[in-house]
C-alpha cells in the first residue's frame, strides 16, 4: 500500500523522479511490444488490438473493458504445449476462466486446472473432458470431493490428511476405477520473481511437509486405500518466476521423496507435476524467460536427480496461468479527470482519473504490483509527463498504474489500455462501492465478441432481498 507521506526518491529533491527502472521514453506513443499482446499496434497513434481499432470496440461495449486478444492467447498456449511437449501442460484456470475460454484451452492440447468447484463448474460446463481436469485447493469439502469423483476428473491433488480421509470414505467400495490422486508437497522453496529462498521449514498453508515426514505419511496411507490411485507428487513454488533456479532446488527435493516412496512404499509412482509461476513482463523491469528453454532446463534438472537416484523419470505436467493468459489481454479505461498535486519539497505529480480502478485490478494496490499504460485512443505530440493512473474508488490506494510517461495534452475522454491484465484481473474483480465488473471481450481479425458481458445494476442488485421486496 502507499504510505500517507509519499517520502523518497519519488521527490527527493523537489522534481517528481521516475522509479529508476522506468525511462523517459523518446515518444510516449510507442508501444513495447514485450508487454503487449501479439497483435497489438499503434495505427496514426490509435491503438488496434486483433486486428480491430480500441475506439471501435469501445464504441461497442463501452469502458472500462478487458480486450483479450484470442490469437495470443492460443499462440502462448500452444507455444507451451510444443516447447513442454514432452510434459502434459495444465492451464491453471485461477488466472482467468470463462467457458469460451475452457474451450480454447482443450481445443489447443493443454488440460486445465481448477481449484474449486465453482471452477470446476465452468470447465464441466464447457464440455472439458474431465479426464483432462486437475482439482487442486488447500479446503476441499466432502461435497465438492464426490462431485469431483462423480464427474470423473482426472487427477485430485490432495492437500490434508483430511482430504485424504474424505476421499479413501467417498471411494470406499465404490464400483470402476480408482480415484487418480497427487500428494501436494512443501518442498521447503518459496519464489517470487527474481528471487527464490529456500528453507528447512514453509510456514505457509500449502502441502504436506516433506522434512516434517507428512508427504510421506499421506504417501503411505494414500497408496493402501483400494480406491485411490497413487499418480505422484506435486510441488508449486510460487508464481511470477523468471528462472529455473528455484524448480531446481525443489526439484530435488521433491525427487528424493519420489525416490523415498518407491523404496519404502513400495510404489512406482508415475508422475510429477512442478506447477506453475512462469513470470511475464508488466513492465521493463521484467525479463521473462523463452518456455522452450525453461523446459529444457527442468527437464535436464529431473534427468539428471533421476539417474543420481536410478528411478525412472516420471511424466512430468507443470500448470502455467498468467504467462499464458496474462501477456493477453489489456484494460480499456476512459480518462476522467486529470489533476496536479502538490508534494511536500515542491514536486508536482499527476493524478489521471479512470472510469474502473481497484474493483477491476486490485494488484497494484494488494501486491504494489507495477503496470504500464498508453494512450489509446489518438497521437500526441505533447511532451511526456510522468503520471499516475488511479481509479474512481474511494480510496487512496485505488491506484491502477503507479508511473507512467503519458502525454502531457491527455484529457477527460481521452482513452488509456493498460497491459498484461489478463491473469488474476478479471478473477480477482469485486463489486467494490458497488462498480460494476467490465466484460471481457475477445478480438479477433477485426471481429468482436463478448466472452464475459458487463454486469448489470439488476446484476448488482440480484442478491439484495430487499431491492426485491
Ligand atoms: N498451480 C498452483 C497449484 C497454483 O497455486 C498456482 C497459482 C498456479 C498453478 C498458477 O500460477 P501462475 O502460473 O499463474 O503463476 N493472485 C496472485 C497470484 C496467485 C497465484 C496462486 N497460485 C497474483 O496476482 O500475482
Amino acid at each position: 500500500m502507499p504510505t500517507s507521506h509519499p517520502s523518497g526518491w519519488a521527490h527527493a529533491d523537489g522534481a517528481l523522479k521516475a522509479p529508476p527502472w522506468l525511462r523517459q521514453p523518446g515518444d510516449p506513443n510507442h508501444l513495447v511490444p514485450l508487454l503487449w499482446p501479439l497483435t497489438a499496434e499503434k495505427v496514426d497513434g490509435v491503438l488496434h488490438v486483433g486486428g480491430a481499432a480500441v475506439p471501435d470496440v469501445v464504441a461497442e461495449v463501452n469502458t472500462p473493458a478487458y480486450l483479450l486478444d484470442e490469437d495470443d492467447f492460443r499462440t502462448r498456449a500452444r507455444t507451451f504445449r510444443d516447447a513442454f511437449a514432452d510434459f502434459d501442460v495444465y492451464y491453471a484456470g485461477k488466472a482467468f476462466l470463462c467457458t469460451t475460454l475452457a474451450g480454447w484451452v482443450q481445443e489447443e492440447g493443454l488440460f486445465l486446472d481448477v481449484c474449486t468447484d465453482g471452477e470446476l463448474s465452468v470447465a464441466l460446463r464447457a464440455g472439458v473432458d474431465p479426464a483432462r481436469i486437475g482439482f487442486h485447493g488447500n479446503n476441499k469439502s466432502y461435497a465438492e470431493l464426490r462431485r469431483a469423483v462423480a464427474a470423473g476428473v482426472g487427477r485430485i491433488i490432495v492437500d490434508s490428511f483430511h482430504e485424504v480421509d474424505r476421499l479413501v470414505q467417498i471411494t470406499e467400495g465404490r464400483a470402476g476405477e480408482p480415484v487418480a490422486v497427487m500428494v501436494r508437497v512443501t518442498a521447503g522453496v518459496e519464489a517470487h520473481t527474481h528471487e527464490y529462498i529456500a528453507t528447512a521449514h514453509e510456514d505457509q498453508k500449502f502441502g504436506f511437509s516433506i522434512t516434517g515426514g507428512d508427504a510421506l505419511e499421506a504417501v503411505r496411507r494414500i497408496s493402501a486405500a483400494p480406491g485411490l490411485d497413487l499418480r505422484g507428487l506435486h510441488s508449486h513454488i510460487g508464481s511470477q518466476i523468471f528462472d529455473s533456479s528455484g524448480f531446481e532446488v525443489a526439484a530435488r527435493r521433491v525427487l528424493a521423496l519420489h525416490a523415498q516412496v518407491a523404496e519404502e512404499v513400495g510404489t512406482a509412482m508415475p508422475e510429477l507435476d512442478l506447477g506453475g509461476g512462469f513470470g511475464i513482463a508488466y513492465t521493463t523491469q521484467d525479463d521473462p524467460a523463452d518456455p522452450a528453454q525453461l523446459a529444457t532446463e527442468m527437464a535436464k534438472i529431473v534427468d539428471h536427480e533421476c539417474r543420481a537416484l536410478g528411478v525412472e523419470r516420471p511424466r512430468l505436467s507443470i500448470e502455467p496461468g498468467r504467462a499464458i493468459v496474462g501477456p493477453s489481454m489489456c484494460t480499456v479505461y476512459t480518462v476522467g479527470t486529470v489533476k496536479e498535486v502538490e508534494l511536500d519539497g515542491g514536486a508536482r505529480r499527476t493524478y489521471v482519473s479512470v472510469d474502473g480502478g481497484m474493483s477491476d485490478n486490485i494488484r497494484t494496490a494488494l501486491y504494489d504490483a507495477d503496470y504500464s499504460c498508453t494512450l489509446a485512443s489518438r497521437h500526441s505530440d505533447a511532451p511526456p509527463v510522468l503520471s499516475r493512473v488511479v481509479g474512481k474508488h474511494c480510496e487512496a490506494g485505488d491506484i491502477v498504474v503507479k508511473d507512467e510517461f503519458l502525454p502531457g495534452d491527455l484529457a477527460p475522454g481521452d482513452l488509456l489500455a493498460v497491459p498484461g491484465t489478463g491473469a488474476y484481473c478479471w478473477s480477482m474483480a469485486s463489486n467494490y462501492n458497488h462498480l460494476l465488473r467490465p466484460p471481457v471481450v475477445a478480438v479477433r481479425e477485426g471481429e468482436v465478441r463478448v466472452l464475459v458481458r458487463r454486469e448489470t445494476e439488476d446484476d448488482l442488485l440480484a442478491t439484495d432481498m430487499g431491492a426485491h421486496a
